[in-house]
């Protein structure tokens, strides 16, 4: 058995880059069984820039639910709140007290983050040791993450490395697994899809939005009738990426000019629309069912709560403290 886990901080509407990006590959790990997965929302780490509770609170639903529509299979992987795990916090304290203050400064995201006038609160600073401790009380062997990540995962490894030299072995060294962008996914204007460069394309979007977008994808100007390169196409790129059963026909009608962008664009909508309906059917399923969305939730929270729990318990130990006074 491999351990999995990685978290994700709620931060609004996913569109198809996350998709392709990091979600995709998270369902196909949970779908093989030599592995045990524990996906978390990472609703602490929030905290470090945002601290609106009505906008915490609709963030972290809608994440739950993107995860649940999209990736999660409650019955094969442990799904929770970071926030409902108590001993993650504790745990930081324990980690923050054998950091080394050079590691932390070492950080190119704070550095990065602050540069770009994000408020350098000490919160900031020691989020690799949240996230340390999100990994490390779990015994996890592999960490997907994208690049952004990889020095975090990094340093959960050497904190545990330390602890481990100073305090005999309790902790798996974890490693990061980053996923080799196979391609980058094209945004409506060719360029990387990103919130930041506004090209993204919602994927729960609602009908019209989405084929209002999709129509949108900036193409070459070619006249009608006229051949089209299938292997610089906008649009090609997306029905591979969405493995239009039909490519090879499509291709074809590019370059005997049988096809325009109007109609490959009309095609991709409807490959993309049906691509997501089954994630847009479960997730409004749940959207009107909050009390299941609470059970997964709980049932998540006390299978990750016993394995946490019990490795704290050995790490208080470790420090010299026992709580039997308290019974
Ligand atoms: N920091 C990660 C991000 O912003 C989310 C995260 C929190 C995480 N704890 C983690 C990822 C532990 C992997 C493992 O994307």
């Amino acid at each position: 058995m491999t351990r999995i886990l990685t978290g994700m901080t709620p931060s609004g509407i996913p569109h198809i880059g996350n998709y392709f990006g990091m979600m995709k590959q998270a369902k196909e790990l949970q779908d093989n069984p030599q592995n045990e997965c524990f996906y978390f929302v990472s609703d602490l780490h929030s905290f470090t820039s945002k601290r609106d509770p009505e906008l915490f609170k609709t963030n972290s639903e809608a994440s739950v639910l993107d995860w649940l529509a999209l990736v999660v299979d409650p019955d094969k992987t442990i799904f929770y709140r970071q926030s409902d795990i108590r001993a993650h916090t504790e745990m930081l304290w324990y980690l923050s007290c054998i950091t080394p203050f050079g590691l932390m400064e070492r950080a190119h995201a704070f550095k990065d983050k602050t540069a770009k006038g994000m408020e350098a609160n000490v919160g900031l600073f020691t989020y690799p040791i949240l996230m340390a401790a999100d990994i490390i009380l779990y015994d996890i062997d592999i960490v997907p993450v994208g690049k952004d990540q990889a020095q975090h995962v990094e340093m959960a490894r050497d904190l545990a490395q330390k602890f481990n030299h100073h305090f005999g072995d309790t902790f798996v060294l974890p490693e990061s697994q980053i996923k080799e962008e196979v391609q980058t996914i094209p945004g409506l204007d060719g360029a990387k899809m990103s919130k930041s460069y506004g090209n993204t394309i919602e994927i729960f979007a609602d009908e019209k939005t989405m084929k209002k977008k999709i129509m949108s994808l900036k193409t070459e100007s070619v006249e009608m009738g006229q051949p089209i390169d299938p292997e610089t196409c906008n649009v090609m790129a997306f029905h591979r990426l969405f493995e239009n059963p039909n490519l090879e026909k499509l291709e074809a009608d590019y370059r005997a000019g049988n096809i325009g962008f109007g109609d490959s664009k009309k095609q991709l909508f409807e490959l993309v629309w049906d691509y997501f309906a089954e994630a847009r059917a479960r997730r409004e399923a749940l959207a009107n069912d909050p009390a299941e969305v609470e059970r997964i939730l709980k049932m998540g929270a006390q299978k990750a709560s016993a394995i946490a729990e019990a490795k704290l318990e050995l790490v208080r130990s470790k420090f010299g403290l026992n709580a039997k006074h308290l019974g």
